[in-house]
């Protein structure tokens, strides 16, 4: 850290120039006229959607994301007051700023995720210095393609790479994870920060949560092969893991595996449904068996291209998030069935739910076919036009060469 405190200067606010190099950036960035920037590291983490496995994470069991080609990007410089910087053209231009010595509770909003990172290192015993953040996003807030785990990431990349803290990859991720539950606090699983930390391009990471810490198997999706397609349909309907009803579930699986006398819920046998009255822990408990049994098929048809069986186990893992573990929405379950509608092998929404994304496998194509009908379908319902993009399983956090 001394090391690279040496190369950090003060930045005089009267210093701060418009950047020439990045019209993203234009008159936000702290970056003077003049002299080499060299001193500036910038990393990108992307976002991810959740092929399936969804609310199993934090239930013990597995989960099958991939990190996406969209996501989040960081410019960071170290200060030597101890004030962090951060510069955002996401959303608006905004600036803030928070002092080192943040702790929980002490940093509202989109920052409190910035502000976790410097709280997780060092009360890890990493001391690190203050820093001028600029982050860039195409990542749609809010949407459950993990904008919040990309932030975190990009910029707990960045510091450990500026810092030369050599944090090994997973344990950076669940670094990450103890910022969101400990310092934002959202009881998350730990499913988002890996897949965007560890994500391998053309692959999806089978995560074994059950195993301490979580084990990972990169599994190739090459469906391209195939003439598919993985599209997201975007509904539009923002939603936060803060409102309560995240939480909710998370209480209920744990209640639950309390009453079957286990650790965590997707150890339950099938026998387990029987021995629950409770008509609502009934069918949380119904989801996480069933969804951690398709979530191995997934896995094992992905791995034989069986795209028809794989397309089956995401549409199946929509009925069971929507009946039995209910946090699908109307948005999401139009969206759904008007891509399967459209020829979709298989739908589903991604995510923690209560509105955000929707993802469906389909023939290239088909692809322009199910966006207009799905865009007819909202229409017709007075809603606004989904955004849909096709995402293609990506790397995950890594350093930008340049400045
Ligand atoms: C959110 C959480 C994850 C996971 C999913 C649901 O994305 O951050 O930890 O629980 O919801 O699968």
């Amino acid at each position: 850290v001394a090391e690279v405190k040496r190369i950090g200067r003060r930045l005089d606010p009267g210093q701060y120039a418009r950047f020439a190099g990045g019209a993203g950036h234009r008159g936000i960035l702290p970056v003077r006229q003049t002299g080499q920037m060299t001193d500036i590291c910038r990393w990108a983490a992307p976002g991810r959607v959740n092929l399936i496995g969804e609310h199993l994470d934090y239930n013990g069991g597995p989960v099958l994301p991939m990190a996406i080609d969209k996501g989040t990007t960081v410019k960071a410089r170290i200060r030597d007051d101890d004030r962090v910087h951060v510069w955002t053209t996401h959303g608006g231009n905004q600036h803030t700023d928070f002092g080192l010595d943040a702790m929980p509770g002490d940093v509202d909003g989109w920052a409190a995720y910035v502000a976790g990172v410097f709280w997780v290192l060092r009360e890890s015993g990493h001391p690190v210095p203050a820093f001028d953040l600029v982050v860039d996003s195409d990542l749609p807030a809010g949407a459950g393609l993990s904008s919040s785990a990309a932030l975190q990431c990009a910029v707990g990349g960045a510091i450990n790479d500026a810092c030369a803290l050599r944090i090994e990859p997973l344990h950076l991720a669940l670094l990450m994870h103890r910022a969101e539950t400990d310092f934002v606090g959202v009881p998350s699983g730990s499913m988002d920060q890996i897949a965007v930390v560890c994500g391998q391009a053309g692959n999806a990471l089978f995560i074994n949560g059950g195993a301490t810490p979580p084990s990972i198997e990169p599994v190739p999706v090459d469906w391209t092969a195939a003439d598919l397609e993985l599209v997201v349909i975007d509904t539009g309907v923002k939603r936060g893991l803060n409102d309560g009803r995240y939480a909710q579930r998370r209480t209920e699986c744990e209640e639950a595996a309390e009453l079957l006398d286990l650790p965590s819920l997707a150890a339950a046998g099938p026998d387990a449904v029987l021995r629950i009255d409770d008509a609502t822990l009934k069918a949380r408990t119904r989801h996480v068996i069933t969804e951690t049994a398709r979530t191995r098929g997934a896995r094992r048809a992905i791995m034989a291209h069986n795209w028809k069986q794989f397309g089956a186990m995401l549409t199946a893992s929509h009925e069971s998030l929507r009946d039995d573990f209910q946090v699908s929405c109307m948005e999401l379950d139009l969206a759904v069935d008007s891509a399967i509608a459209a020829g979709a092998l298989g739908a589903r929404m991604t995510g923690a739910g209560f509105g955000g994304c929707a993802i469906a496998l389909i023939p290239v194509h088909q692809t322009g076919h199910l966006i207009e009908s799905v865009s007819a379908t909202f229409e017709h319902t007075q809603r606004s036009a989904p955004h849909c993009f096709v995402a293609r399983p990506s790397e995950g956090m890594h350093r930008l060469s340049g400045n």
